[in-house]
Order: structure tokens, then sequence, then C-alpha cells
């Protein structure tokens, strides 16, 4: 875990981006460049510039105005996978290499001696195994779906969920003037963390998560009680990822070249057609969907990511390898790679967050 103190640093944000994903490159460089004569180069687009050989120098005065910036000045991928990079496409199938071997050529060549890799639960997995051929890395846990094992929370996670709950309000002053049942389909992938955050925080009549698999006759009962009860409108915040009882998420997409190839998406078209169904209200849907991770990150964020990219510095600079920065409690720790990759942090049925929505009389679907 800890070895010689690493002079020259690449740093990459791999996956799908979040708010936040600046002020972490910000955070590190910052923290590096001119202590001790360390160096920063910026690898594009992921693991992606790892495996096409596209890095370049980062300066103070390219990270210099970029806390506030959504997005990555890097650019990111979802698809890029050293261990497994599609190198031939045929019609529907897909010859995949593992060129992880020229990969780590590529950061000798670069004169790398460790990599902050910023990035989701499959980046981590990544990392894991790049450290495991002797890279020395340095992750740092970013997703709005805080489901990366190991931390209590990731950044982007409190961006997306101020969106969320605005979007919540704002969608509750139209579904009054209409009486209806208004559906909000929330991001998140596998986890309810981001839909049980923003259903709380804006006051959700029903939350439907991954976790709690839902029975669309509970959900269209707790609609007509409020209907009956002279609510003439409901707020269903629905995950992504959520399934009835029984039955299975709605795939939108498979993307065979992704390190996810699971797209999700449509849930909240096929509950609202079965809430209309199953009351005779009529109900409307809005899909949150890349809103979620656009944008300016809250104060939260900018200093989450600020503090895991100086902690990210201070390991580097202490040789440290093989570990990734995480919030437990007020502190930022280190926890072994070898721990989180391959891990996704769940939001358990008698989660306290899914208690409190529970007392107050949300429908949880079950
Ligand atoms: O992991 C972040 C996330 O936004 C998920 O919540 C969502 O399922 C997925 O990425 C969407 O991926 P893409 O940007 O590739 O459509």
């Amino acid at each position: 875990m800890s070895g010689k103190k690493a002079k020259r640093i690449g740093v990459l944000t791999g996956g799908g981006d979040c708010p936040g994903l600046n002020a972490v490159i910000r955070g590190v460089s910052k923290a590096c460049i001119g202590t001790d004569g360390m160096e920063m180069v910026g690898i594009e687009d992921g693991y992606q510039g790892l495996i096409e050989k596209r890095a370049f120098p980062l300066d103070w005065e390219r990270v210099s105005g970029i806390l506030t910036l959504g997005g990555t000045i890097l650019g990111t991928s979802n698809t890029a996978n050293p261990f497994k990079w599609a190198v031939k496409k045929t019609g529907d199938s897909v010859e995949f290499a593992d060129v992880s071997d020229e990969v780590v050529r590529y950061i000798d060549e670069l004169g790398l001696e460790c990599i902050v890799a910023i990035g989701g639960d499959g980046s981590m997995a990544i990392a894991k195994g790049l450290a495991q051929k002797g890279v020395h890395l340095v992750g740092v846990p970013k997703t709005i779906d805080n489901d990366i094992w190991g931390t209590d929370t990731t950044f982007g996670f409190d961006t997306a969920a101020a969106i969320a709950t605005e979007a919540i309000d704002r969608i509750h002053t139209t579904a009054m003037s209409h009486h209806r049942v208004m559906v909000i389909e929330v991001m998140g992938r596998y986890a309810g963390w981001l839909t049980l955050s923003a259903g709380i925080g804006g006051g959700g009549d029903v939350i439907l998560i991954p976790e709690i698999p839902y029975d669309i006759e509970k959900v269209c009962a707790a609609v007509l009680d409020r209907s009956r009860r002279g609510r003439r409108f409901s707020i269903v915040v629905v995950s992504e990822g959520a399934r009835p009882k029984g039955g299975e998420m709605v795939v939108k997409q498979t993307v065979k070249t992704s390190t996810d190839p699971i797209r999700l998406g449509g849930i909240g078209q096929v509950l609202a057609r079965a809430i209309e169904e199953g009351t005779g209200l009529e109900s409307r849907v809005t899909v949150l969907g890349h809103l979620q991770r656009g944008g300016t990150p809250t104060p939260f964020d900018r200093v989450l990511s600020t503090r895991f990219g100086v902690k990210a510095a201070e390991l580097v600079q202490n040789g440290a390898s093989g570990v990734m920065v995480a919030l437990r409690g007020d502190d930022i720790i280190a926890v072994p790679l070898s721990d989180v990759g391959g891990r996704m942090r769940l939001v358990s049925p008698d989660h306290p967050l899914v208690d409190v929505a529970r007392r107050l009389g949300t429908c949880m679907g079950d």
C-alpha cells in the first residue's frame, strides 16, 4: 500500500460524469503542483486515453477557475476497460481483448509514478486490476448513484439529489393544479439512494426503489386513499431500476461495448400506465435523466470534492497506492481498493431513511 513518493502524477476521470469532477482535479493538482517538484499529467477520456495514448501536461493555469464548472475538463468514457477493450465489431457481435499490459507500458512511457483515478464502481474495479499489475493508483469515488462501497457518500450525489428535489417541487404545483398523478423517474442504476433522498426531500407520496420490489396494487391503493381523503394529486418518485415483485427492471438499451452494458429507463412510463388503469386517475411522467448529472456542484459537493482531491494528493505524496479516498463520518480516510472494486453499496430495506419515509405514511410499494 505504501512505497516511493511519486513525483509525476497522472489524473483521469472515468465512467459517467457528475458535478464535482473538476473540483477534484483542481484539488489534487493544486495540492501537488510545485510541491517537491511534482508534476501533473491529464489523461483524456478516462481509461480510453491510456489505451489510445492521449495525455497532456496539466499545469496550474489549466486547473484554475474550474471549481464550479460541471462535467470534466479531461473528458470521460464509460466504455473503455483495458481488461476488456472492444477491438472488433461485426454486426451485432463484439470481440474483446485484454490490452492492460500495453496500458502499463504507456504509463511507464509517460513516466507516471502514480495515477489518481476519479470514477465510479466500474473505474474502481479497473483501478484494482491495474494495481494488481503493479501500477500505483489512488482512487477517488464519484457518482450521482452513491453506490460505491467503502465511503459514506460519493461526490456528485448531493448535487443530483438537489436537482431531483427541485424538479419534484416544480412538478408538485402542476400536479396540484390538474389533480393528476405525477410519476418522476430518477436515475441511480441499481441503487435507490437518489430516489429516496429526493423523494423524502420533495415530499413524495410514493417512493419506489430497486431494493424494495413494489406491488402495483399497493401503489394504486395508496394513490386512491389520498384521493378519497381529498388529496386529489399524488407524487410518485420511482428509481430507474425499480421493479415489480416477481418482475424485472425495464432495460432501455444494451450496449455490449460498455463496462456496464445495461442502460435502464422506461419504468416511469410503465408505472404511469399501470396507475392510470388501476385508479382511473389521469397520470403523467417526467424522466429527469441526465439533467441530474449536469451543471454546477452544490457547496457540499465542492467541499467534499476538494477534500477528496487534497487527500488524494497527500496519499500520493506519502507514497500510498492501491487505496481509495473515502468519507467516514467527518473524516476523509483511505480504504484499500481491493475491498472496494466489484462491490456495490445499496439501500438496505431497513435503512433509517426508509423508516423515516414509512413513518410519514409514504408508500414504499410493499
Ligand atoms: O452511473 C451514473 C448514471 O447516471 C446512472 O444513474 C445511469 O443509469 C447511467 O449513469 C446512465 O448512463 P449513460 O450516461 O451512459 O446513459
